[in-house]
């Protein structure tokens, strides 16, 4: 039996560039050599947008055109959608009871995202995210979670939870391991952080060519670099580092270039727009097929939540029987 991978985004916009190369292309090749269920988070996005159920209802289905528009294929993996799998919910409270309001606290993504809220007005869903992160895993049994490093802790936690229940109860939950994102996070156009739909820094994923060719060409470059001859420093430049992650090979060609003042930004500019029109263009003919259908995009989400549905339901009746809240079977 193949090994299972669990992934999923929040749904509260359409995935960009950064997604692609954080995630999104690792997904592609995962979903061959592993069992793979993708994770519509619309429970999840509510943690933080629960005043706008509008949003994470229109986004949920742009979110799900992006992957199957960078090739995530519904044949292989099963894409469903977060709320409708009830025993997810079920799962997460049954956790709650053995996961203490100080470990939660003093999770460092927790801490970080709570920043602008503040620990002590922090919403209890919110502060719970990761344990009802724990039984999105947990429910079918997958042992391969690729994550960023932000949510290493979330998996460091889920893995001491999915231990807690197998000893406290009977073994029958999977331990799952954390599949770390080699590529670093990608910056922004701006070169001010990472790239993020609300920073105004994305390029989405739909974009045409125009739109590439307009956010690359107002994208900042090392500030240092006034005079097209001047000597740059590729290592400050978010065009490098799109250079990097879109055509590697490249990428040492263009630090000399740019280290020697010999390709002026325009040129280094050029380039990286062009690359990135050649992986966005079959991304982008892929989205207008399926959004021109979306009967097909709804059946294929009908399809993966009914087959994650059933698992979850197999799962729950292992776990209420571990917990012995089988009563009448
Ligand atoms: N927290 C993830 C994000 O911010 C989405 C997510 C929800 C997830 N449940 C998960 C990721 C379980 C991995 C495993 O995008």
């Amino acid at each position: 039996m193949k090994e299972r991978v669990l992934t999923g985004d929040r749904v509260t916009g359409k995935l960009h560039l950064g997604h692609y190369a954080g995630s999104l292309k690792n997904r592609v090749t995962l979903q061959e050599p592993y069992e793979t269920f993708i994770l519509l988070a619309d429970v999840q996005a509510l943690t933080t947008h629960f005043d706008k159920p509008d949003l994470i209802r229109s986004h949920l289905r742009e979110v799900a055109l992006d992957y199957l528009a960078v090739g995530i294929d519904p044949n292989r993996a099963t894409i469903f959608v977060q709320s409708m799998i009830p025993e997810i919910a079920e799962l997460t409270v049954l956790f709650s009871m053995f996961v203490t309001v100080n470990v939660l606290r003093h999770n460092p993504t927790i801490k970080s995202e709570s920043k602008n809220s503040g620990l002590d007005d922090m919403h209890y869903g919110f502060l719970g995210y990761p344990v009802s992160q724990t039984a999105d895993i947990a429910f079918c049994k997958a042992t391969i979670v690729p994550v960023g490093d932000d949510q290493l802790p979330h998996l460091e936690l889920s893995r001491k939870i999915v231990l807690r229940f197998n000893e406290l109860y009977k073994p029958v939950l999977a331990e799952p391991r954390a599949l770390i994102s080699e590529m670093p996070r990608l910056a922004g156009t701006d070169g001010k952080g990472k790239m993020s739909k609300s920073l105004g820094n994305a390029i989405a994923l739909d974009s045409t060519v125009d739109e590439i060719a307009f956010k690359i060409k107002r994208a900042t470059t090392d500030p240092a670099r006034i005079h097209k001859n001047d000597p740059g420093h590729p290592d400050v430049c978010p065009i490098y580092a799109y250079h990097q992650a879109f055509h590697p090979d490249e990428a040492p060609e263009i630090r000399e270039g740019c280290e020697k003042g010999t390709m002026g930004c325009s040129a280094c500019k050029g380039r990286i727009a062009a690359a990135i029109e050649q992986l966005i263009e079959p991304t982008r003919e892929r989205r207008a097929y399926y959004a021109a259908r979306p009967d097909v995009v709804d059946d294929i989400l009908i399809a993966g939540t009914r087959r994650a549905r059933g698992i979850a339901r197999e799962t729950m009746r292992e776990v209420r029987g571990a917990m012995g809240l089988d009563y009448f079977d």
